[in-house]
């Protein structure tokens, strides 16, 4: 997955209904307030070229006004009318941006973690981190929460920013338009790897987006040869299961650190840090605190055999 070639830092970039809407109210805007800067301007340099004192200047005041209700009043009404045209139109674009929930279900919750994001499909019972998956051309009702501090979750093409509130989960509509991979990243600092709290989000079909479902609600088949084997067990023994998701294992139910039920059909790790291989994970697992200085997985010590066998064994859930 090349996340360097994706859309990723530009706004005009519209892959979605609500960004659509959004970019044309900026237009808009733009136009607007670029018409005043002109006029502004021009004013100001026709006055100074104007009215500068002449080579001849005898020191005599110029004519004294003070006040005059017409101008007032005109100086006032303009930008007055111009805030109030904004200020309806902004609230036309909030409105059709995110129309109400009513009693609709979230189609995703979001929920911000220290450093990383986890994507639940509660209409599936799907849980995944890191990697948003959404079907095009459908209105997702996104729900976003938070486990710990204050994040903002924003896919730049998408063009809307929601914080992520502890105790308070805010709603955002996301309707894909184009198929394809966005990135983004958490918008409101977060501690010490808030700039490594990226986001993937793909739009697929909906034939794609189902079968996504599928396989991420199936059960994963972990392989069954020495190092796999091995590996399991040192997962389930060490404190990996305090903190990690396997579903049908029996031991590893813990919802603190990622789910890794299908982290084999993740592209990446570590929130879009390492491209996503036994190699890298093995040295994830044995110090992620090299790549994220101060997150909560810790160190746990394990020799290059232990820590590439636990990375076998988790890249065989497929
Ligand atoms: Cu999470 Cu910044």
């Amino acid at each position: 997955m090349d996340l360097k070639n994706a859309a990723f830092t530009n706004i005009f970039n519209i892959a979605s209904a609500q960004n659509k809407t959004l970019v044309d109210l900026h237009w808009f805007t733009l136009v607007i307030c670029a018409a005043i800067g002109f006029v502004v301007a021009g004013l100001l340099i026709t006055v100074i070229a104007k009215f500068r004192t002449p080579e001849n200047d005898d020191g005599t005041e110029p004519k004294q006004t003070s006040g005059n209700v017409r101008l007032e009043i005109i100086w006032t009404s303009i930008p007055l009318l111009i805030v109030t045209v904004l200020g309806v139109l902004t609230a036309v674009v909030m409105i059709t941006v995110n129309p109400p929930v009513g009693t609709k279900k979230p189609d995703v919750i979001v929920v911000g973690h220290q450093w990383w994001w986890e994507y639940q499909y509660p209409k599936f019972a799907v849980t995944t981190a890191n990697e948003l998956f959404l079907p095009v051309g459908q209105n997702s009702l996104i729900e976003v929460r938070s486990a710990d501090v204050v994040h903002a979750f924003w896919v730049v093409a998408f063009g809307q920013k929601m914080d992520a509130i502890p105790g308070h989960p805010t709603n955002m509509w996301i309707h894909p338009t184009k198929k394809g991979l966005f990135l983004g990243t958490c918008s409101e600092y977060c501690g010490a790897q808030h700039g490594l709290m990226r986001i993937i989000a793909k739009v697929v079909s909906q034939e794609e987006f189902d079968a996504w479902i599928k396989a991420q609600s199936a059960m994963p088949a972990a392989s069954d040869d020495a190092a796999a084997a091995h590996g399991k067990e040192l997962f389930n023994s060490a404190t990996c299961v305090q903190c990690h998701r396997i579903a049908g294992d029996a031991v590893a139910q813990a919802r603190i650190g990622p789910d890794l039920t299908h982290i084999a059909q993740r592209k990446t790790l570590g929130a879009g840090l390492l491209e996503n291989t036994t190699d890298n994970l093995a040295k994830w697992i044995q110090n992620p605190q090299q790549f994220k200085p101060g997150m909560y997985m810790p160190n746990m010590r394990l020799t290059d055999k232990e820590a590439h066998d636990v990375a076998v064994y988790l890249e065989s859930l497929k």
